[in-house]
């Protein structure tokens, strides 16, 4: 292009979290615990419990928000504080907390992008059977109905699942699935069914009690390269984007299930079972979202599987990662620069992905994820110079920009993370965040926040709606 297209005068820029992984207070106030709270973490990588303690210093928090210039702030609501057992008890000091929270993003101008469920399923519910156990899908419509009573009238965007795709292909990640089972993939296919149901509830739900609100899901998509040409790892490619990327959002979408997975679950003996009902809600009309956000880190490189692979992902990752026996494999893309934690990164893939939605479902996008984790350095006085978070977020909004010029109709980016915060496992040593929060991994030290330098970057990027990229 010669010239490049503006961000809209409106585009939400912002950052993400979630509740596990920066509040804290695991068990203050009545909050009951979570799936997360009961795993067993990975040995040499702190737990959840202190986390950044964001649950003491939420004020300090909004402020450095809004010294940055935010215009909206995506965070998590953790299902075990407002359901301590996940349904039937509220808990008053859960909903005052987010009260208070949601007033002082507003006091200060920042919009907030709520996401129901990060994760952290009530562990009351998990030891029911969690997501294999149906009354979890009424349980979620039940909590997203409270949310709605009590936050719907200052919370106009909300997210229901966060990344379900990822829960659903990385299987027992997360602990909420027994992984002695006979047949993982059939149960979490399972489990997969019943959290499409409860996301169809709560948007209709939302549409109902919500005027002017609007819902979307959050998954993680990333675009798909053949290893090379030949037909068959085209086809692997294929099989990756409807098995990975649109099972979840052609059911949100269109209210049906994707083809090509369906084929897959019939072949694989994976085919959930489907109650009488359960398919005139995922079609109903008022269950189809307002906008699709997703999180973005990189795309994937596939092959063909001739089906004797051992069930790993190209990034060596032990955990079962369904569709790679198969259906396709994992393969290094020797174009892409890795991360320190081994993370492939790919800002024109990130183009890819914003065209490849768009043009699929043809609804306004929100990047809820996208971001840099590494080991950075607390130098004399104060300083973080992570100038490398700075080059890879200024690629990645350069895209952005240049999708906006395709036709993208891309409303809002809010990287990973806003402050820094827990990684989901590899501990608190992996940052993401524009500030930093002093601690170690078994050393809480004072947890004072610190602006690195990419906050003062950000802040201009703000300021300059992107005019600085
Ligand atoms: C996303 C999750 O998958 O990636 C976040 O939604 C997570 O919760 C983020 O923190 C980065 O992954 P990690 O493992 O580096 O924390």
């Amino acid at each position: 292009y010669e010239s490049l297209k503006s961000f809209p005068d409106d585009f939400l820029w912002g950052a993400s979290t979630s509740a596990y992984q920066i509040e804290g207070a695991w068990d203050e106030d009545g909050k009951g615990p979570s799936v997360i709270d009961m795993a067993q973490h990975q040995e040499g990588v702190t737990d959840f419990k202190v986390a950044s303690d964001h649950y003491h210093r939420y004020k300090e928090d909004v402020a450095l928000l809004a010294e940055m210039g935010f215009k909206t702030y995506r965070f998590s609501i953790a299902w075990t504080r407002i359901y301590p057992k996940g349904t039937v008890e509220i808990n008053p000091k859960g909903i005052e907390f987010y009260n208070n929270l949601i007033d002082e993003l507003i006091a200060h101008d920042i919009e907030p992008l709520v996401t129901m469920y990060h994760f952290d399923l009530p562990y009351a519910l998990q030891d029911k059977g969690g997501w294999s156990n149906r009354e979890t899908i009424d349980a979620f419509a039940n909590y997203a109905k409270t949310l709605y009573e009590n936050f719907g009238d200052r919370v106009k965007y909300w997210l229901t699942i966060n990344e379900q795709n990822m829960m659903i292909l990385h299987g027992d990640a997360i602990g909420t699935l027994d992984s002695n089972l006979e047949n993982p993939e059939k149960e979490l296919y399972q489990q997969n069914h019943h959290m499409m149901l409860a996301q169809a509830k709560a948007m209709i739900l939302c549409h109902q009690m919500l005027d002017g609100a609007k819902i979307g899901p959050a998954p993680n998509i990333s675009a798909v390269y053949p290893a090379t040409s030949k037909p068959e790892d085209v086809l692997a490619a294929n099989n990756f984007n409807a098995i990975r990327n649109w099972l979840y959002l052609d059911m949100v979408c269109f209210g049906r299930y994707n083809s090509v997975a369906w084929s897959y679950f019939e072949e694989k003996g994976y085919v959930p079972e489907i109650q009488e009902g359960d398919m005139e809600i995922l079609a109903d009309a008022t269950a189809r979202p307002d906008f699709i956000a997703f999180n973005y880190y990189s795309t994937a490189t596939v092959e063909a599987s001739r089906g004797n692979d051992d069930a790993k992902n190209s990034t060596g990752d032990q955990q079962i990662v369904i569709g790679e026996q198969g259906v396709y494999k994992g393969h290094t893309n020797q174009y892409l620069e890795k991360t320190e934690f081994g993370w492939e990164v790919d800002p024109v893939g990130f183009r890819v992905t914003l065209r490849e939605i768009y043009s699929r479902y043809n609804l306004p996008l929100i990047v809820t994820e996208n971001g840099l984790g590494a080991f950075d350095k607390l130098e004399e006085g104060d300083v973080v110079n992570d100038d490398y978070r700075i080059e890879y977020l200024k690629k990645h909004i350069k895209q952005c920009q240049l999708a906006i010029t395709d036709g993208v109709e891309l409303f809002g980016y809010c990287p990973w993370s806003a402050i820094d915060l827990v990684s989901t496992h590899q501990g608190s040593s992996k940052r993401y965040g524009f500030i930093y929060v002093n601690r170690e991994e078994f050393d809480l030290k004072d947890l004072r926040r610190i602006k690195k330098k990419s906050f003062y970057w950000y802040k201009d990027v703000i300021a300059s709606n992107g005019a600085i990229i």
